[in-house]
């Protein structure tokens, strides 16, 4: 059954907040896992790294509150995030704008851009040569696509954060869609986040997989 939620102003910042649960964007609590130069050792910074090629310009096509897309602008990376549900773009907002006030998550922040919008949208506009954004924008080396995972999985009961989204928003039913849309736009490389055996994303045999505990990273080079 879908929660009640709504939208509050907290001391912390914006808030998510139902019955049982708080939600608010923090990526102070990525910081141990990125100083020190830990951040290269992330599953995801090692799916989406290319042989030779540093400062990557990546598309989040799915950003939710950008923690993925932090992690990838500590690793050194430029990262466009889009998220098109309202409730959600107001949290990822708030918690970039407090991103980019705290001094230890400033430079960081500056690598992230923030689009209000359908990435398939975006992306197929873009391939068409019609770029919201602006024409004279370069297209991105990599796609990163973590559409919402399907609601029964061990990973999704056990994340509060999950369930909370999963009030404002349903599995995603247009996989095939979004990844046709990432295709157009010819990306050096498409990274596709799942739960650890949950079925590829549009069926596609992805070229390589990096696993974790929970999660495994598909990646489809180009
Ligand atoms: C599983 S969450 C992503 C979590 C994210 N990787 C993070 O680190 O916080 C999926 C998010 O993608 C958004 N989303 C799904 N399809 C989208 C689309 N076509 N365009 C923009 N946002 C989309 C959903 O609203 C949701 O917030």
């Amino acid at each position: 059954m879908k929660q009640q939620t709504k939208l509050l102003k907290t001391e912390e910042g914006l808030a998510l907040v139902s019955d049982e649960l708080k939600l608010i964007g923090d990526y102070s609590s990525l910081l141990p896992r990125v100083s020190n130069n830990r951040v290269q050792g992330e599953m995801l910074v090692k799916a989406v790294r290319m042989k030779g090629q540093s400062d990557l310009f990546v598309l989040d096509g799915t950003a939710g509150l950008g923690e993925d897309s932090f992690l990838l602008a500590a690793a050194g990376n430029r990262v466009l995030l889009c998220e098109y549900n309202d409730v959600i773009y107001s949290l990822l907002k708030d918690t970039h704008h407090r991103a980019l006030l705290d001094e230890r998550l400033t430079e960081i922040a500056k690598r992230m851009e923030l689009y209000h919008g359908d990435s398939m949208s975006l992306m197929l506009d873009w391939a068409k040569g019609n770029c919201p954004l602006g024409n004279e924008r370069k297209t991105p080396d990599v796609i990163l696509l973590d559409p919402m995972f399907p609601a029964k999985t061990k990973h999704s009961l056990t994340n509060k954060k999950l369930q909370l989204f999963q009030s404002l928003e349903s599995p995603c039913r247009t996989g095939e869609e979004l990844f046709e849309a990432a295709m157009a736009l010819k990306p050096k490389k498409i990274v596709v986040k799942r739960p650890l055996k949950g079925e590829c994303l549009a069926s596609r045999k992805p070229g390589y997989s990096i696993s974790g505990k929970t999660v495994r990273f598909d990646c489809f080079v180009f």
